[in-house]
């Protein structure tokens, strides 16, 4: 398969056309349609950054899984949440470290010490050496800095960059812009390899236009009912492809309920597998209502669903009801807030989803003077690996 060279005229293009990218992605469980197996090739072609938009759970994070499946490369991931400072996704000091090795070393600083008057005359012979301790062997790299400093091209997932604060929204803009982060300390990094990045967000809050300028954009919905009967069928259920077919005709006419939290393609694939378990063999309405908390989270989504269930199993379809969050809902004021809280299902991810994350929301860490301003592309010794 002919590849064309990267931008170092080392590495070859991980796609070398658009049917590539379907039926690598394919071959990998992802099943993409035309539009974003476009966009995916164009990414790689044109070393843009990808950002995805859409409602949840219909297939954006796992597209940058698929991606590093797909091209066999390592994938990093900066999960965004609120209050995340830029210590988190860039690098920080390994302050731990720094202690080990003064406590370790402490008889070779006294020395060092020893010499000077006074206080003044002791920090200026510490300060001397400050570049042994702000040096490469206690940077603690974040996704981004990893990223950028890989030796081999990477994936880099910045997953729900809507839930990042503005501030952090600019380091990242910063960074895609070239591809380089600066540690004052230390010199600019800048990559060897492009990494293909996909950014994704729930639209909670809107993006700045400058980081929309800077990728390649695409909305990603719910997919059309062959599609998700397929990507039902390759995830192997087990239920019959009828009652799969019917299942999909049901979810699809619960996502016009105007549901808090419209069931996507992840709940489609857990209520299959559930009526599975249940040893469904046909479409029976019953087992639906008795399963329809896999796929309504909350109390009000239940009841409407339930509401509707009888009609849409009969394959009748339901007038759409309105959207939740509208000026007038008392419930749902439509703010960012109450649409990543609607997202918050308990259990939605695993121990250890959030990196260190530790409080909610995290206090911003306070980074010491000593450490440095960050600052990107900045006027210092620039360092190319
Ligand atoms: N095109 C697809 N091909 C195969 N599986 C898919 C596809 N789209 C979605 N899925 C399935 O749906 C699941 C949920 O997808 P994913 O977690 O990527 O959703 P998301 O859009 O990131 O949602 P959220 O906004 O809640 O994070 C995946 O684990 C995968 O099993
Ligand atoms: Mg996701």
């Amino acid at each position: 398969m002919p590849r064309v060279s990267s931008r170092n005229g080392h590495r070859p293009q991980p796609f070398a056309s658009v049917e590539e990218v379907t039926s690598r992605l394919g071959d990998v469980g992802y099943l993409a349609d035309r539009a974003l197996a476009t966009t995916v090739f164009l990414q790689a072609r044109l070393g843009k950054p990808l950002l995805l938009e859409g409602p949840a759970g219909v297939g954006k994070t796992q597209l940058a899984k698929a991606l590093a499946a797909a091209t066999g490369r390592p994938l990093l991931r900066l999960q965004c949440y609120e209050g995340q400072d830029e210590t988190k996704a860039l690098y920080e000091w390994d302050y731990g470290k720094q202690m080990l090795y003064t406590q370790i070393l402490r008889e070779k600083i006294a020395q060092i010490v020893a010499d000077a008057d006074d206080l003044a005359g002791a920090v200026e012979a510490i300060g001397a050496h400050d570049s042994v301790f702000f040096s490469e062997r206690f940077l603690a790299e974040r996704p981004l800095l990893r990223a950028i400093r890989s030796p081999e091209p990477v994936v880099l997932l910045v997953d729900e960059v809507d839930r990042a604060d503005e501030a952090l929204e600019a380091v990242l803009l910063e960074m895609l812009a070239e591809y380089q982060v600066s540690v004052p300390e230390l010199g600019t990094f800048t990559a060897e390899h492009v990494p293909l990045v996909v950014l994704t967000s729930n639209n909670t809050r809107d993006l700045s236009a400058a980081l929309k300028r800077r990728c390649l954009h695409l909305f990603l919905g719910y997919p059309s009912a062959e599609r998700e009967l397929e990507i039902i069928r390759s995830k192997s259920t087990g239920l019959p492809d009828a009652v799969s077919g019917h299942l999909v005709d049901v979810v699809r006419g619960l996502r016009e309920q105007g549901l808090r939290k419209p069931p996507g393609i992840s709940e489609a694939i857990d209520w299959a597998r559930t009526l599975a378990l249940l040893g469904a063999t046909e479409p029976d309405a019953g087992l639906l209502e008795d399963t329809i908390s896999v796929v309504a989270k909350y109390d009000r989504d239940v009841e409407r669903a339930l509401r509707v269930l009888p009609a849409l199993a009969e394959g009748e379809r339901p007038a759409p009801a309105p959207e939740p969050g509208g000026a007038d809902s008392a419930d749902d004021p439509g703010t960012g807030a109450a649409l990543r809280a609607a997202r918050d299902t308990p259990g939605r991810h695993g121990a250890g989803y959030y990196g260190e994350r530790t409080g909610s929301p995290a206090e911003p860490r306070r980074v010491s003077g000593s450490q440095g301003e960050r600052s990107f592309v900045a006027n210092h010794g620039r360092r190319t690996r």
